[in-house]
């Protein structure tokens, strides 16, 4: 047995909790879940038959049943005072403990109780070719249906999400949805949820998905100014460097740091008063006979015109005229997006 590090010591040790161990690949996490096994086993009297121990491959499995029975015959060998009778039965047992993977577990549960849910016992796993035949298969009919019943919002959506008249496009859509949902623990009720953001209302923006997805790009991209800034300012600080826009600079960065991100990280209507707040003042003259190198100027003035550009486009993704026109196009779409839920249901 080695000498156990003290976390692996409390890892082995800890009872009656939830426990999460994360450490490096041959760190010792499977010698540690072994271990703590064979104490439930040796110390604590429980059964094997009592445990599920899952992992995520065949070979794991195998490699546990093997390392805990390989435990449990070192006991029996040391006679270490336990009760023998019990060490010799958890041996007996240990060929039908649930040590496997996740999926042959649930596969056993779902043989042992298939009349709970009206399953054929017959049934069996298919294999993915033939379950992507079953799906194209599915589509087809789905789609053939739809086209006879002709609802406008089933059109529209074809007319969206395809080309030149073919469908593939909107096919794809809808397997690759399906699967992505087939992810989610409701798949149904998640798709549901995501179609309702579009009925987004603008008084309501705040809580929604895309305006946190806006302001942290916005934060990206207030991040690229001050970088350009930052830079800008190096400049000015050099050997003949134009030292007169230093101060403009500083100022800039001052307002932008100060000002613009923390506003940003606050929400979008803080965001939309400081942009309209931010003033880039009027650089300062340099004098021509102050000997500043004129390349090192010309490149300081077009990082702060990025700078600048780079604000200014900000403007347009979150200002409410911007905003208004953008919701508006994503409410046009709700009717559409919720047939394509309908689709992939
Ligand atoms: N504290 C320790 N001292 C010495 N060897 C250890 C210690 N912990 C684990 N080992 C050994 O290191 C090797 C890798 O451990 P393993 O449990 O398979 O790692 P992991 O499952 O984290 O990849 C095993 O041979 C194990 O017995
Ligand atoms: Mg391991």
């Amino acid at each position: 047995m080695p000498n156990w590090t003290k976390e692996q010591q409390a890892a082995i040790d800890a009872r009656g909790c939830n426990l999460l161990v994360a450490a490096a690949a041959g760190s010792g996490k499977t010698a540690v879940l072994v271990e703590r096994i064979t104490q439930l086993l040796l110390k604590d009297g429980v059964d094997i038959d009592r445990l599920l121990v899952v992992t995520f491959t065949n070979a794991a499995a195998g490699e546990m049943r093997e390392r805990i029975g390989a435990a449990l015959l070192k006991a029996i060998d040391e006679d270490i005072g336990e009760d023998s009778a019990h060490l010799r039965r958890q041996l007996n047992l240990l060929p039908k403990a649930s040590i496997s993977t996740i999926h042959s577990f649930c596969m056993q549960v779902i043989r042992k109780y298939f009349h709970v849910i009206n399953l054929d016992p017959g049934f069996r796993i298919g294999d993915e070719t033939e379950c992507h035949l079953l799906k194209l298969e599915v589509m087809e009919e789905v789609l053939e249906s739809e086209y006879e019943k002709g609802n406008p919002n089933f059109l529209g959506l074809v007319e969206r999400f395809s080309d030149n008249r073919q469908d593939a496009a909107l096919q794809e859509l809808v397997l690759n949805l399906h699967s992505f949902t087939q992810s989610k623990p409701f798949p149904q009720a998640w798709l549901e949820d995501q179609v309702q953001n579009f009925a987004l209302e603008m008084d309501k923006l705040d809580d929604s998905p895309w305006v946190k997805t806006l302001l942290s790009s916005v934060i990206i991209e207030i991040q690229g100014i001050v970088d350009l800034l930052s830079e800008a300012l190096i400049l000015c600080e050099k050997p003949f460097g134009p030292e007169p826009y230093r101060e403009n600079i500083l100022d800039d960065l001052q307002q932008i740091n100060g000002v613009l991100m923390p506003a940003a990280r606050k929400g979008l209507s803080a965001l939309q008063t400081a942009w309209g707040q931010i003033n880039f003042s009027r650089l300062k003259t340099c004098r021509k006979d102050a000997g500043i190198d004129e390349e090192l100027k010309k490149k300081v003035r077009d990082l702060r015109e990025r700078a600048k550009k780079a604000l200014a486009g900000l403007g347009g993704g979150i200002l409410k005229s911007g905003l208004e026109q953008n919701i508006k196009q994503l409410n046009e779409l709700y009717p559409y997006m919720q047939y394509l839920c309908v689709l992939v249901k």
